[in-house]
Formats: structure tokens, C-alpha cells, sequence
């Protein structure tokens, strides 16, 4: 079952699912859901299969690939394989650009970093992003992530405002802040990496999101914050007692209470900081208001898209420096030159020691490649399209695989060994896209990255850990990441 969460993660806005996976909950399917499906599959056979290629021009190509069983398509495969494995066989029978079926609908995977650039970016708008409609409805429809055009660029100019280097470099000290709380609670005990990391990750996010902390409206949030992500990942069924009937329940208390901090803020005329201040903003000097729920529902999308994708990577970064002992005592000389700094000058970290860190940036740069959390995004045609020769129709997911374009050897020689020092040359344009490309690319990797250094100066110079058992696998929760989350134990560093 822990293949379905590497291929689609439930759990994430910036992975959907398929067409209907509103109806299709993944954590459920058991044998007889797919048996069902199977005769279900027999029984449309023939129409599907008419209607499928009945709009085929003549002369136009669809990409190669085995489109398998109408309905269940390749589905029972990419549940069986390896997905890596099922990308990897298949890209080397069809080449780069393949078609296939998941669940229902067809697809056309893209591994070739140049035609993942015209989905992604040159041409964009045809291709819309595509979530099931459940997730829509648990973040807010009107959250950035599920729109195009004149509304996206609009909002997403005012999200990136408040997270350009900019905004966020005046919060280093709070962010540092957050660490210097959490590190002592680590010590001398075993810690489960991602759920820590987790922690870290939504406190960054709610400054990001609300500016200067607000406690006890805070404490609320992330109450119901934290049942409505429960719910994220289960069955989308709407009946008393579930978890995704109490995680919409929370949603709507959220509304109510972010409903209160933004008339609160319309009413002070005055801006405060984050993402929040942002939004308010672009309402006191322009005529064409955001609405309170357009306010909302962006908000709880960003504190989504950044807290779990950030956690993930930050638990590989420990994972990869436990594993790699010269490197880690080779980032820790780093971080203790700029501590000596500090100390020299009796001033605390600023932004600016956080971009005289090179080899920890490359390790985090490492990172995103070699574990690739988002192995891919999804992308729906909005009317036939020609594409590299080929045609693909509309209606139909587009898939650019990130993670096999970053493990491609003819970018990244000796893709699986974990090697900091191969981001000492920039990486060939557009084959290192961990971050998205394009008008949905992530506004928030400044953040990420600027959080990601924090936590490592104060970890590294201070403490070890050590991996409690010895498994080496992954588990994905939604993200893939080190075998139950990773336990550690923290112990301080003697020099
Ligand atoms: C290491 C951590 C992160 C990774 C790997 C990551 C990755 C991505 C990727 C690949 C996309 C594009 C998805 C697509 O094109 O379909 C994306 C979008 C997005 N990310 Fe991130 N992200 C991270 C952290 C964050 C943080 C910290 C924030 C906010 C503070 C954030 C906010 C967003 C938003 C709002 C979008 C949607 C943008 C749009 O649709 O225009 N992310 N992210
Ligand atoms: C953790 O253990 C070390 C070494 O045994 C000890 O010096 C230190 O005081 C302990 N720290 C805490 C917080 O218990
Ligand atoms: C939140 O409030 C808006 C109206 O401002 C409403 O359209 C939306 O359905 C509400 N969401 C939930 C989950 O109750």
C-alpha cells in the first residue's frame, strides 16, 4: 500500500490524485474494490475504449505507451512495481514523453527536461493544474493552487511579495528563535526526525502566514489546523464520526476563526506582517477587494504547501549527514567559522551569514535532488494539444516526473550516491526544478531553504544523533521519507 502514496500522495495540494479520486479513496483500496473495478472495467470495455480515441485526428500521433486495461488502465502495475522501477522500464521501452492510464484516466508522463519547460512554463496555459475536488474543499477553493489566469497571477503576486528574500529576511531572528526553543527538548532523548521537523516547519509557517506571533489565536488555529490535516488523509466520505467529517468540521470553525483576525485587521486599517498583512493590503489600496474566504483559504493553503514538504526535506537532510560523517564534520566546521563570527562580533545570526554557507546549501541543494519528495506534478490539457510531434488530447493529465529528470545520469552522473559537491558547477537549465518552474513555481523556496540553514547552524555546532534501529527504507506519509520517520537520538557535540 505504501506505493500509493509515493505516486500520489493524498495529502498534498501540489500532488492530486486522478479524476475521481474524490469517489476513490487510496487508503482503502483492498482487493475487492479493485476486483469490482475490474468487472466494472469488462462491463464499459467497449465504450470507453470507442470514446477514447474516437476525437484522434488523423495523422497526429499520441505519444507511445501501453494505455493497458481501459478504466483500471496500468494502475494494478504502478501498484505492484516499484514506481520508480515502473517510470524507469517504461521511459526506456517509449522514450521520454510515454502515455499511459491511472485509475481512470490516461495520462502522458514527461521526463525530458525541455518538454516538461513547455508544459510547466512556455506553455502553460494549456495546461491547468488539476486536485481532486475533496482536497479543494478542505484547503478552500479559492487558494491559489487551483486556479489560472487573471485570479492566480494576482494572488500569487501577493504570496511571493510576502515571501521574497525581502520579507522574509527580517525574520531570521524569529525563526532562530523557534530553534533555540526546540533543541534543548531534543536533548539526550530519541526524537521522532519528522515529526519534530514537522513542529519546526508549521511554527515558520504561521509566522509566514500571520507575522509576529499572536499566541492564543495561534494556539486555536493550530488546534484545528492539526484536525483538519488528520482528516486530509483519509476516505472522503462526509458522515458523522469520520475523520474527514471532523476535519471539514474544522474547517468551517477556522473559517470563523480567520474570519475574526481578518475583520479584526480590515477594521485597524493598519497593515501587520506575513502573508496576512499582505492580503489586507492589497484590500486597503485597491478598489477590487479580496473576499474574507479568498483571504482564508489562501492562508490555509500556504501554511499546507510549506509545512510537510519542508519537514520531509529537513529529515532527509539529517539522514544523509548521519550517513555521511565527513561531510557532516565538514558542514560543521562551516557553521562553527560563522558562530566564531558571531561571537567575535556579539551580534546574532543574520541573513546575511545565512548566504556565506555554501557547502550547507549545497547539501540541502543535494537533498532536494537525491530525495526528490515530489517525485511529480500533475497538469490537465484544456484542449487538444500538439506537443513534440505528438498529440495529446484534451482532457487528458500530464505528468512532468521531477524526480526522474533529477535522477537522469546524463544530468547528474552517478544519480543515487549523495554527492554535495556536483552543485559546485550549476546544474544544466532546467533539469534541477525541485521547486516547480513555470507560474506555479514555488514561491516559497527562500523560506524553505533560509529555515533549512538555521536549523543546521544550531544543530550541527551543537549536537549529534544518532538513527535508532537500523532499517534503511522509506515510508511515505504523504512525502517519501526514512522508515518510520526517522528516531534519532539527540546527544551534545564535544569538540
Ligand atoms: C522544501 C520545501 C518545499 C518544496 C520541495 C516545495 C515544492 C513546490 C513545488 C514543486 C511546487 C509547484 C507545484 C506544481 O507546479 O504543481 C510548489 C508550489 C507551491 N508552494 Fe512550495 N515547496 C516547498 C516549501 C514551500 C513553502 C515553505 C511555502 C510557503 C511558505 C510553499 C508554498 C507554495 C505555494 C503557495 C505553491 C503554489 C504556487 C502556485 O500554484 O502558484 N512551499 N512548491
Ligand atoms: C545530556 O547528557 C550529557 C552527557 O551525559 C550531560 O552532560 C548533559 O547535562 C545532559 N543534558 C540534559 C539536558 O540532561
Ligand atoms: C467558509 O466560508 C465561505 C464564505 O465566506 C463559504 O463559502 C465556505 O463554504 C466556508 N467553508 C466551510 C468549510 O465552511
Amino acid at each position: 500500500m505504501e506505493l500509493l502514496f509515493f505516486s500520489f500522495p493524498p495529502s498534498s495540494p501540489l500532488l492530486p490524485q486522478t479524476c475521481y479520486d474524490s469517489q476513490v479513496p487510496f487508503l482503502v483500496i483492498t482487493p475487492i474494490l479493485f476486483s469490482s473495478l475490474f468487472l466494472l472495467s469488462l462491463v464499459l470495455l467497449v465504450l470507453l475504449s470507442s470514446h477514447q480515441w474516437r476525437h484522434h485526428p488523423k495523422g497526429k500521433l499520441l505519444p507511445p505507451g501501453s494505455m493497458g486495461w481501459p478504466y483500471i488502465g496500468e494502475t494494478l502495475k504502478l501498484y505492484t512495481e516499484n514506481p520508480n522501477s515502473f517510470f524507469a522500464n517504461r521511459q526506456k521501452r517509449y522514450g521520454e514523453i510515454f502515455k499511459t492510464h491511472i485509475l481512470g484516466c490516461p495520462c502522458v508522463m514527461i521526463s525530458n527536461p525541455e518538454a516538461a519547460r513547455i508544459v510547466l512554463v512556455t506553455q502553460a496555459h494549456l495546461f491547468k493544474p488539476t486536485y481532486p475536488p475533496s482536497k479543494e474543499k478542505m484547503i478552500g477553493p479559492e487558494a491559489l493552487f487551483f486556479h489560472q489566469g487573471a485570479y492566480h497571477s494576482r494572488l500569487k503576486k501577493l504570496v511571493q511579495a510576502a515571501l521574497l528574500p525581502s520579507a522574509i529576511r527580517g525574520s531570521v531572528s524569529e525563526i532562530e528563535q523557534i530553534v533555540l526553543n526546540f533543541l534543548p527538548t531534543w536533548e539526550n532523548t530519541t526524537i521522532n526526525t519528522l515529526q519534530e521537523m514537522k513542529r519546526y516547519a508549521f511554527d515558520v509557517a504561521m509566522i509566514s502566514a500571520f507575522g509576529h506571533k499572536r499566541d492564543t489565536e495561534m494556539k486555536g488555529i493550530k488546534q484545528l489546523y492539526q484536525c483538519l490535516e488528520k482528516g486530509y488523509n483519509s476516505m472522503p466520505l462526509d458522515l458523522p464520526g469520520t475523520l474527514f467529517h471532523k476535519a471539514m468540521k474544522a474547517r468551517k470553525q477556522l473559517n470563523e476563526t480567520l474570519r475574526r483576525l481578518i475583520q479584526e485587521g480590515r477594521e485597524n486599517e493598519k497593515e501587520g506582517g506575513g502573508l496576512l498583512g499582505n492580503l489586507l493590503g492589497a484590500n486597503i489600496h485597491k478598489v477590487d477587494k479580496l473576499s474574507d474566504s479568498q483571504i482564508a483559504d489562501n492562508l490555509i493553503g500556504v501554511i499546507f504547501a510549506a509545512h510537510d514538504t519542508t519537514a520531509s526535506v529537513l529529515t532527509w537532510v539529517l539522514k544523509y549527514l548521519h550517513d555521511n560523517g565527513d561531510l557532516l564534520e565538514a558542514v560543521t566546521r562551516e557553521q562553527e567559522g560563522i558562530q566564531r563570527k558571531i561571537i567575535e562580533e556579539n551580534r546574532r545570526l543574520t541573513w546575511d551569514d545565512t548566504r556565506h554557507m555554501p557547502l550547507t546549501t549545497r547539501v540541502i541543494q543535494e537533498t532536494l535532488r537525491r530525495a526528490s519528495i515530489l517525485s511529480f506534478t500533475f497538469r490537465e490539457a484544456v484542449q487538444d494539444v500538439e506537443f513534440e510531434g505528438y498529440y495529446i488530447p484534451k482532457g487528458w493529465k500530464v505528468l512532468p516526473l521531477f524526480r526522474t529528470i533529477h535522477h537522469c545520469a546524463d544530468f547528474f552522473p552517478r544519480p543515487e550516491k549523495f554527492d554535495p559537491s556536483r552543485f559546485e558547477v550549476p546544474p544544466r537549465p532546467n533539469t534541477f526544478i525541485p521547486f516547480g518552474n513555470g507560474v506555479h513555481s514555488c514561491p516559497g523556496s527562500e523560506l524553505a531553504k533560509l529555515e533549512m540553514l538555521i536549523l543546521l547552524h544550531h544543530l550541527t555546532t551543537r549536537y549529534r544523533w544518532q538513527v535508532v534501529g537500523d532499517e534503511d527504507g522509506i515510508q511515505y506519509g504523504p512525502f517519501p521519507v526514512p522508515k518510520r520517520g526517522l528516531p534519532v537520538k539527540v546527544t551534545p557535540y564535544k569538540k
